[in-house]
């Protein structure tokens, strides 16, 4: 049987840190990216993003991750043929089987170097087995003031969601109640 101390350091084992599961990624908006205004294409983007953050689901679950929902997205600035873009994901909240990333998208002016925040996105993952069956994900510490921003409303925007899917009356969304109490 184990002894408290060594569940403690097992337990510890198991959380891990937004930064853990940091990943970024640089591509270039290419002709075929983009919309008639010679714009990138939104669904393209949305593909970009679904890339970076799944890997960073993926590294924090260390589990296969599958897209559950896009809790919020924004586009709010157009990104222009030639771009060079990146973009940072990190996981901002676990819960038992789910997870929430959040993705930065910066845009690099090629004359200055000068990076600038384009777009935001916040998706949610689960970790499932071989046959799809949602399967547990380490805890999430976060350490910096604007991971525990995240990590808090993360409760919110998971109530929001499961409302909308129909998987959780809205009467039972005490989080996302208290916002307008
Ligand atoms: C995501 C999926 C695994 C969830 O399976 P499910 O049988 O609905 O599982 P459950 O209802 O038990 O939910 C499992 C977890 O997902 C979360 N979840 C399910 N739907 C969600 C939604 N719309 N928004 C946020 N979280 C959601 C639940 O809250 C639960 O999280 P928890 O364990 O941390 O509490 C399943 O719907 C699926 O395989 N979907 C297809 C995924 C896919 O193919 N994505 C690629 C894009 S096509």
């Amino acid at each position: 049987m184990l002894g408290s101390s060594m569940l403690t350091v097992k337990n510890k084992m198991h959380t891990k840190t937004p930064e853990n599961s940091k990943t970024t990624t640089t591509d270039l908006v290419l002709p075929s990216d983009t919309n008639s205004i010679n714009n990138l294409f939104g669904g393209e983007l949305l593909a970009r993003m679904d890339r970076v953050a799944s890997i960073a689901a993926g590294k924090h679950a260390e589990q296969i991750v599958v897209t559950a929902s896009i809790n919020h997205v924004a586009f709010s600035r157009p990104v222009p043929l030639g771009s060079v873009l990146t973009l940072e994901a990190k996981v901002s909240r676990a819960f038992t089987t789910s997870l929430e990333v959040f993705i930065e998208v910066w845009n690099e002016s090629r004359d200055n170097k000068i990076k600038t925040k384009v777009n935001e996105a916040i998706f949610t993952f689960v970790a499932v087995d071989k046959n799809g069956n949602p399967v547990k994900v380490p805890q999430l510490l976060p350490e910096t003031e604007i991971e525990k921003q995240r990590f808090d409303a993360a409760l919110r925007r998971r109530q929001l969601s499961l409302v909308l899917a129909g998987k959780l009356q809205a009467k039972d969304a005490t989080e996302l109640k208290a916002l307008f109490d």
